[in-house]
């Protein structure tokens, strides 16, 4: 399905990002895996062999896109799943918290699509995919304006870049998951075993949350042929969660 495809993956060592590079290695996919966990790169690479180009890169130093991204091949696709999660309660308002989320969720994908889009590092007829969240438009947690707001960014800015990319016929869309079992849902820790099933509960679909490889299938969809006329959008994977 994507073979001579090359699609870049941020967060490729963890959670989503991992599994969408898993993914897309089995269907034929060359990966650009990028993630600053050397570790992890190398069992992409064990992997995927050849297929896999690994990238250990902090996607907050910016001052270093420019010259880490010129040794990017052309890209089919791109999937932003580098991101970070830190509750910063207005009562206890941190702006180091709030800048050091928004470096990675937000600043990090708007200057990574525009780099390669300068760079014409995106080929004709690419799928750009944003990793919002339920948090970005749908419902509210007590202690996550920083982080919601992030996830808010992204699908305005899927919006606005598929706008600005249309005429190359580049799509860019987002994918807001509900919760999902990841390394990052691991590092809850205030939250109490009892509390975390109750939570669970709330998803009609299986009382329980997401997996990082049914997020990855709504991300190879929208990197697919198959949604060549969606762009600008957001796909919500969340077992039914906003339904209510
Ligand atoms: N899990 C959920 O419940 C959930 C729900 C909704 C939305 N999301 C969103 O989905 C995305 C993936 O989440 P996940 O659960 O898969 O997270 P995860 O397992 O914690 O993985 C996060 C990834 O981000 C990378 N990363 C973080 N900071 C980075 C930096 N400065 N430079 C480069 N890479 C960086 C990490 O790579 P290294 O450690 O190698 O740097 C890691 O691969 C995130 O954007 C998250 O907000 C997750």
């Amino acid at each position: 399905m994507f073979d001579g495809k090359t699609v870049l993956v941020t967060g490729a060592t963890s959670g989503i990002g991992f599994a969408t590079a898993q993914r897309l290695l089995v269907e034929g996919a060359r990966v650009v895996a990028v993630g600053r966990n050397a570790q992890r790169l190398d069992e992409l690479v064990r992997l995927g062999g050849d297929a896999v180009m690994p990238l250990a890169f902090d996607l907050t130093a910016f001052a270093r896109y420019q010259e880490t991204l010129a040794a990017v091949p052309a890209l089919d696709g791109l999937v932003h799943s580098a991101g970070i999660v830190e509750n910063n309660p207005l009562r206890f308002f941190s702006l180091e918290t709030h800048q050091r989320i928004v470096a990675i969720n937000q600043t990090a994908p708007l200057a990574l699509v525009a780099e390669l889009a300068r760079g014409n590092k995106l080929n004709t007829g690419s799928s750009v995919v944003l990793l919002s969240s339920i948090l970005g438009a749908h419902v509210g947690i007590k202690g996550t304006a920083s982080y919601a707001g992030t996830k808010a960014a992204l699908a305005a800015f899927a919006r606005v870049m598929a706008l600005e990319l249309a005429h190359k016929g580049i799509r860019v869309n987002c994918v807001a998951p509900g919760m999902v079992q990841t390394e990052l849902v691991d590092q809850l820790h205030q939250l109490s075993d009892e509390a975390l099933q109750a939570d669970r509960a709330r998803y009609p679909l299986g009382k329980r949350y997401a997996t990082a490889q049914e997020v990855a299938a709504a991300i190879r969809f929208l990197l697919s042929a198959d949604a060549a006329f969606m762009t600008g959008q957001t796909i919500v994977v969340d077992g039914g969660f906003t339904a209510q």
